[in-house]
């Protein structure tokens, strides 16, 4: 079955604590943590000390998602507020297996992301310093963007490559009950789903929606 990890980027940041108690509870399976520098992204949102405030409320596997530049001087701070997966932009470093080996080095899964524009073929060499690949579905920065249905064709080139290792295969952006069957079909194994998760109060049936629609009874 799918995992879902709800971005916190579209919840109610008055109260973040309550939220993400809210999405355990729903079933929620991680928590996503979008983390932008402005420079990177044309969005700022949070760092390491909301993420390890968070980190008291939560058993939730934290899945950081880094759309920072040059990453490796920031990845001890997000280690030591209590993310389990770091996930940096291949776009971002100036040498990715270095930043994936330094991820690991503390502890941690580390994960490798991808713009739209940047083709698969590009991070083969990195499987084997990754534990998850992320495949962005929409231009990173913004939540409630629409998916772009052209990466359908790279998540399944991910999935081939991918073949028996042991490396999760998430995508982010515009995940929705329908885009969400779509990336199943593909190969997805972990759906990041902000908006579609918190558009209405009832967080469970909305993660459900992204799991189980268009499956057959
Ligand atoms: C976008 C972020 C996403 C975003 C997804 O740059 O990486 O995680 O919150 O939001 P939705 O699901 O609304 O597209
Ligand atoms: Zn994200």
């Amino acid at each position: 079955m799918v995992l879902v990890s709800p971005s916190l980027l579209s919840a109610d940041f008055g109260n973040l604590r309550n939220e993400v108690q809210k999405l355990e509870k729903s079933g929620a399976d991680w928590l996503h943590l979008d983390v932008m520098d402005g420079h990177f992204v044309p969005n700022l949102t949070f760092g390491a000390p909301i993420i390890k405030t968070l980190r008291t409320a939560s058993n939730l596997t934290f899945d950081t998602h880094l759309m920072v530049e040059n990453p490796e001087k920031m990845i001890p701070w997000f280690a030591d507020a209590g993310s389990d997966i770091i996930t940096i932009h291949f776009e971002a470093c100036n040498n990715p297996q270095q930043a994936l080996r330094q991820i690991r080095g503390l502890g941690k899964k580390a994960g490798i992301s991808i713009k739209p524009q940047t083709p698969a073929s590009e991070i083969i060499s990195l499987l084997d310093d990754a534990d998850l690949v992320l495949v962005m579905t929409v231009n990173p920065g913004f939540g409630g963007q629409s998916f772009m249905s052209d990466q359908l064709e790279k998540i399944a080139a991910l999935r081939h490559m991918i073949g028996t290792k042991n490396i999760y295969l998430e995508v982010d952006g515009g995940i929705n009950p329908k885009t969400a069957e779509l990336c199943r079909k593909a190969g997805a194994d972990v759906l990041v789903a902000g908006s579609a998760v918190f558009k209405t109060s009832d967080y469970a049936a909305n993660i459900n929606a992204l799991k189980t629609q268009g499956d057959l009874p």
